[in-house]
């Protein structure tokens, strides 16, 4: 079985990518910088260096594959975001025409069925692209990604942990890799049909101000959370370099999560539990960064 992934030298796709290459499946790699894909997998795999921006490669690169991840990648720059979005989507459409892909594995997000939403409900436009050219699709609506704490490192570093929704409200959160491993499974089966949203939750849900007892538990010390007031987000998400079209994207985000009344729509179950928890990444991948930056003030 021929299993093509994009952004295989980022997180989710990267431990599928792994999981995959150990299971003895035959994948390709579709990415931009070859040289970022760890040396151990780069000669187990094949290799298609270009950017998912050119449908030509990405319909040349996916020929003969019978099943695909994928993903639209974080970007910071792009003029208009769900132009963007759906731009690269309609590449992964062609590609799957082309090619007859049979089954399509989507990394969504939860809250992808919901209008205003910003980059989330776009992910739901892409799902509804992929089920109409693909005879078998999974939506994987995925929790908020524990490695987004990484860009608090900083402020974690000085005992505060800020956060742009309401510091009491529980949500899922779940870890990279665990993303990657329940793509892989997806991957690797064949026998699944029709079209699916799955939701993929974390152990718990946790709440920010939970978040950071862990995180003072972890590094000894206490960390503080503070919410950041909703009319910043914007300007805050501008200084760090958005494009106008990407940082309105994740203000509408933020704003419908932190309603009091969002929930996401799949239910946690036994299934949408995966085992990486909060304490464990903190300890193992967020602390030593946490140990490794100096400190600077400041959301
Ligand atoms: N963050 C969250 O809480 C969250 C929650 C739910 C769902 N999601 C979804 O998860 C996805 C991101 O997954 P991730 O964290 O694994 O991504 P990531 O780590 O940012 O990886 C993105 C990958 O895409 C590659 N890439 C970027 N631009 C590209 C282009 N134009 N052409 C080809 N490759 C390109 C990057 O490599 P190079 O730059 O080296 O090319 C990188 O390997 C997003 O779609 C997001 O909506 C995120």
């Amino acid at each position: 079985m021929k299993i093509a992934l994009v952004g295989a030298t980022g997180n989710v796709a990267g431990r599928a990518l792994e999981t995959l290459v150990h299971a003895g499946a035959q994948a390709v790699a579709l990415v931009r910088h070859p040289e970022k894909l760890p040396e151990s997998l780069r000669s187990r795999v094949q290799v298609e260096q270009g950017a998912l921006e050119d449908g030509a490669f990405v319909a040349r690169a996916t020929r003969g594959a019978d099943a695909l991840l994928w993903l639209t990648p974080t970007t910071f720059g792009a003029q208009d975001f769900r132009a963007y979005t759906l731009d690269l989507a309609r590449n992964a459409v062609r590609a799957i025409q082309e090619n007859t892909l049979q089954r399509v594995v989507f990394v969504s997000s939860h809250g992808a069925d919901r209008p205003g939403l910003g980059h989330v409900s776009f992910a739901g436009e892409v799902e509804k692209l992929l089920e109409a050219a693909a005879p078998h699709t999974v939506s994987l609506r995925s929790a908020g990604f524990m490695e987004n704490l990484f860009a608090s490192v900083e402020t974690v570093k000085d005992g505060r942990l800020f956060t742009l929704l309401p510091p009491d409200k529980k949500y899922p959160l779940v870890a990279t890799r665990d993303v990657g491993d329940v793509a892989a499974r997806w991957l690797l089966d064949s026998t699944w049909t029709g079209h699916h949203h799955r939701g993929v939750h974390g152990p718990e849900d946790l709440s920010a101000n939970e978040l950071a007892d862990i995180l003072g538990r972890v590094l000894g010390r206490p960390v503080r959370c503070q919410q950041v007031p909703s009319e910043a987000i914007r300007d805050a998400f501008l200084k760090r370099g958005m494009s106008p079209s990407v940082a309105e994207a994740y203000a509408q985000m933020f704003r419908g999560f932190g309603q009091q009344d969002y929930r996401p729509t799949e239910p946690r179950t036994g299934e949408t539990t995966t085992p990486t928890t909060f304490e464990s990444f903190a300890r193992e991948s967020l602390a030593p960064r946490i140990r490794a930056t100096s400190s600077r003030p400041g959301p």
